[in-house]
């Protein structure tokens, strides 16, 4: 069930109207539907009812705490990338013992944070870092969960920026090499081996990638358990695709089915760190057209939503598509949507075809609540947006758009500039 809807060509967000948002709190802001993230998060946990499972929501594609505590009352926990995250996941009152942390790149402060809170496991992803944890924990005098985050060496066949499980990648252990790390973790005083996790790349579209890296685990947990080495969650990361154009990827009962199946009888505990399936189309990006021009035939709508908002399009390419807050039945023409931020790259949609817009029109942008707030900046000194959650007709701020204080906030002149 999609809750963007028109009524009478006006857009709605649940019973919220989005006009009605923008006037009142101006634009461009980023719109969520509490419904579609409480539904989306529901179908994909209820698909893995069979078996016991973790969703654990990823944090990166969408951060705020209001979100994050949707989910923590559905009984999510989280995958964490940074102390930032953890501290965000805290605020929201996620269960620590459901929280995995992943990422190449954990500080020894990050560690020492996610130790004290006791996360669940920390998906380890180098040797070092082994070392560390352990060590860190020795030091804190608590004990460590630790996973270790295996690359499978399989293609996920997504965008090469997105895509993390092929050795070329930077992330994980490769399966030889991981069967070493295990048997030095056995030995390690402060650690306790708790799983295996992988994660392939983001905005997977076909099921076997998916099976490929289960198939591959399994058999790493076949030879971690005949050494005596016990694995209890199983941990497969997420990145289930979800359609902006004209993708197919699987539903979240297909995905569960297939990996269930696939599974056999594991006698582990499975996580899952979905993002883009649970916000992705639960958000939208509304912006206002500041003004339409042509150049030498060429048609441009600028838009008051940059990069800087919104960075998906300029940075990957993405597709999102754009629609007239109201309908007005105007023909189709092709355009070039860009935002006011001084680089080429700075657009959220080039030859579009599309309604034709003028002056002052709102504009949304759909499929944006995955990664969109949660990677916008403040590029160009652009204070960055507000985040609005609409539940059935009232809406609620849970982000407040920023000011030119906030721009400067911790910005200092030395004295020497002072004389
Ligand atoms: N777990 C780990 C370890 C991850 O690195 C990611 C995403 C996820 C889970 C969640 O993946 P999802 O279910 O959302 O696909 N900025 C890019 C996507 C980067 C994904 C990074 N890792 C984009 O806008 O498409």
């Amino acid at each position: 069930m999609n809750y963007f809807q028109y009524q009478n060509q006006a857009l709605y967000c649940e019973e919220a109207s989005v006009e009605q948002i923008a006037r009142e709190v101006g634009t461009p802001l980023y719109l969520y539907s509490h419904r579609t993230l409480r539904q989306h998060f529901r179908v994909f946990s209820e698909a893995f009812a069979e078996v016991p499972h973790i969703i654990c929501f990823a944090v990166k594609s969408c951060s705020n705490t209001a979100i994050l505590r949707i989910f923590a009352r559905e009984g999510g926990g989280v995958d964490l990338v940074s102390g930032g995250e953890l501290y965000r996941a805290l605020k929201a009152g996620v269960d620590p013992s459901k929280m995995v942390y992943s990422g190449v790149g954990k500080r020894e402060d990050e560690i020492d944070l996610a130790l004290r809170a006791g996360i669940l496991m920390f998906n380890v992803e180098s040797f070092q870092e082994l070392e560390t944890i352990d060590a860190r924990a020795g030091v804190l005098g608590l004990r460590a969960g630790i996973g270790l985050r295996v690359n499978p060496d399989v293609d996920p066949g997504t965008h090469a920026h997105i895509s993390t499980g092929l050795k070329e990648n930077k992330f994980g252990i490769n399966v030889e090499g991981s069967l070493l790390a295990y048997r030095h973790a056995a030995k390690l005083k402060n650690v306790d081996i708790k799983g295996v996790s992988c994660h392939i790349g983001s905005q997977v579209t076909k099921m076997a990638p998916f099976i490929d890296a289960l198939g591959r685990l399994k058999e790493l947990i076949r030879r971690l358990r005949e050494e005596g080495i016990a694995i209890h969650y199983l941990d497969l990361g997420g990145g289930l695709g979800i359609t902006y154009n004209q993708e197919t990827p699987p539903h979240p009962s297909e995905y569960a089915r297939a990996i269930i199946d696939a599974s056999g009888e594991m006698d582990c505990t499975f996580i899952f760190e979905p993002g883009r399936v649970i916000v992705g189309n639960a958000g939208i990006l509304v912006t206002r057209v500041l003004y339409t021009k042509e150049n030498e035939g060429k048609r441009f709508a600028i838009v008051d939503a940059g990069m800087n908002d919104l960075v998906r399009p300029g940075m990957y390419g993405s597709f999102h598509q754009i629609q007239p807050v109201i309908q007005r039945g105007q023909e189709e023409i092709t355009m070039d949507v860009v935002g006011p931020i001084c680089e080429s790259g700075d657009f959220l949609a080039k030859g579009r075809r599309m309604p034709a817009v003028e002056r002052g029109e709102l504009l949304a942008v759909m499929s944006a609540g995955a990664y969109g707030f949660s990677m916008s900046s403040n590029y160009n000194s652009r204070p960055r947006i507000p985040e609005i959650l609409a539940r059935d007709d009232r809406w609620y701020v849970i982000r407040k758009r920023e000011n030119c204080e906030d721009l400067v906030r911790g910005e200092e002149i030395p004295d020497f500039l002072n004389t």
